[in-house]
């Protein structure tokens, strides 16, 4: 039992959900956490997922907050998937230590202090980020080749400028840093994912992501007039979930992946494939000028620094650890954006 037993935190999440989803399909027993059991609509993807695998499923409540927590959920498994982390965009942030640092650096702290006293536990999978690696798009022009690459750790976010990737740094390099810790041999491996922008169907009613709150704005038909011309690093949230179970399973695996397509795609380039997707005419298919978002920058909360380190900035990414080791195949951009479009669209006609 104990060879197959794996634990997800953070069950409720956008991906999270996908990974849970994923490791039944294969016959895996699964342990998942999430903040309340009581709260039935937030969890109503997981309460079907234990009627379709009966037996399968165990739900537990735990607080990345909370020390100790994550000791009796982690009972018996040896693989441990730590995906819980709030995610929000920037311009939705309003206190960074308290809404995303804290709960990113000890939570980590407070899952791995159980991987420590966990004898059963081989393999830690962190959920960290390509916000990890860099905070501006401009820090990949200081790269090798202008390539993201994982070689590199983001060193210009803080608890005030880019709080949500100050948050993911911080927690991933703790989490090496735990790791490390370790007597030789080390008992558990660390590996971590590291994926761009995550879109795709949700399974999760109520996610909060901020991947899933970027696009519902544009779906929404809130930036009709245009979008500023923003540069993203994709990736199919499918592709997130087969990379964090392939990174458990494989025995080379080792390190940190970044999880994107190999290019950049810009804000309008997905506003326009949703707009021929949904043939709605609100969705708009230009860029609003720079010099009219940087006189926009104070009504959207995003200062002239951040908007003159990240609009029109496009850049490569090296993907090929996700390829070689973990044998990523990336599907199309228009696939993911169709099936992303179809399963707001539900639940968007559920909650109206
Ligand atoms: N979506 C992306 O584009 C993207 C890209 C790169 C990395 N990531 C990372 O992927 C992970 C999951 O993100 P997501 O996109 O799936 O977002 P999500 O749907 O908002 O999931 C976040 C999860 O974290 C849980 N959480 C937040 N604060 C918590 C706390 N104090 N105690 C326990 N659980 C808590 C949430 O639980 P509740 O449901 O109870 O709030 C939720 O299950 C995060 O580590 C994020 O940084 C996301």
């Amino acid at each position: 039992m104990t060879a197959n037993t794996s634990l997800v935190t953070g069950a409720s999440g956008f991906i999270a959900s996908h990974v849970v989803q994923q490791l039944l399909k294969k016959g895996e027993q699964v342990h998942a956490t999430v903040r309340s059991t009581k709260n039935k609509k937030k969890i109503k993807h997981l309460l079907d997922m234990q009627e379709r695998w009966p037996g399968k499923l165990t739900l537990f409540e735990a607080d990345l907050l909370a020390a100790g927590s994550f000791e009796a959920p982690m009972r018996d498994c040896s693989v441990v998937y730590h995906i819980a982390s709030p995610f929000f965009i920037e311009n939705r942030i309003h206190d960074g230590q308290k809404e995303v640092v804290e709960p990113a650096l000890k939570g980590t702290q407070h899952v791995l202090d159980s991987v420590q006293k966990c004898e059963t536990v081989k393999v830690v999978v962190l959920t960290s980020s390509v916000a990890a690696i860099f905070g501006d798009n401009a820090d990949v022009l200081e790269m090798k080749n202008k390539t993201l690459s994982s070689e590199y750790f983001n060193t210009t976010s803080t608890v005030n400028y880019n709080a949500y990737p100050y948050s993911k740094v911080v927690a991933e390099k703790e989490a090496w840093r735990i790791y490390k810790e370790q007597t030789s041999p080390p008992r558990w491996k660390l590996v971590t994912i590291n994926p761009g922008l995550v879109l795709g169907p949700s399974l999760s009613p109520t996610s909060e992501s901020g991947s899933l709150s970027l696009l519902d704005q544009l779906l929404r038909g809130q930036l009709f007039l245009g979008v500023p011309d923003m540069w993203f690093a994709i990736v199919d949230v499918r592709e997130v979930a087969t990379a964090h179970i392939q990174a458990a399973e494989c025995p080379d695996s080792h390190g940190r992946y970044i999880l994107a397509d190999s290019k950049t795609h810009g804000f309008v380039e997905l506003a326009r494939i949703l707009r021929s997707i949904t043939q709605s005419s609100r969705i708009p298919k230009n860029k609003i000028p720079n010099a009219l978002v940087h006189i926009c920058g104070p009504m959207l909360r995003l200062s002239q620094k951040w908007l003159r380190l990240n609009l029109s900035i496009p850049f490569d990414i090296d993907n090929r650890p996700s390829l070689d080791q973990l044998k990523i195949v990336y599907r199309p951009l228009e696939e993911t954006l169709a099936d992303h479009y179809r399963s707001w669209k539900s639940a968007h006609s559920v909650s109206h």
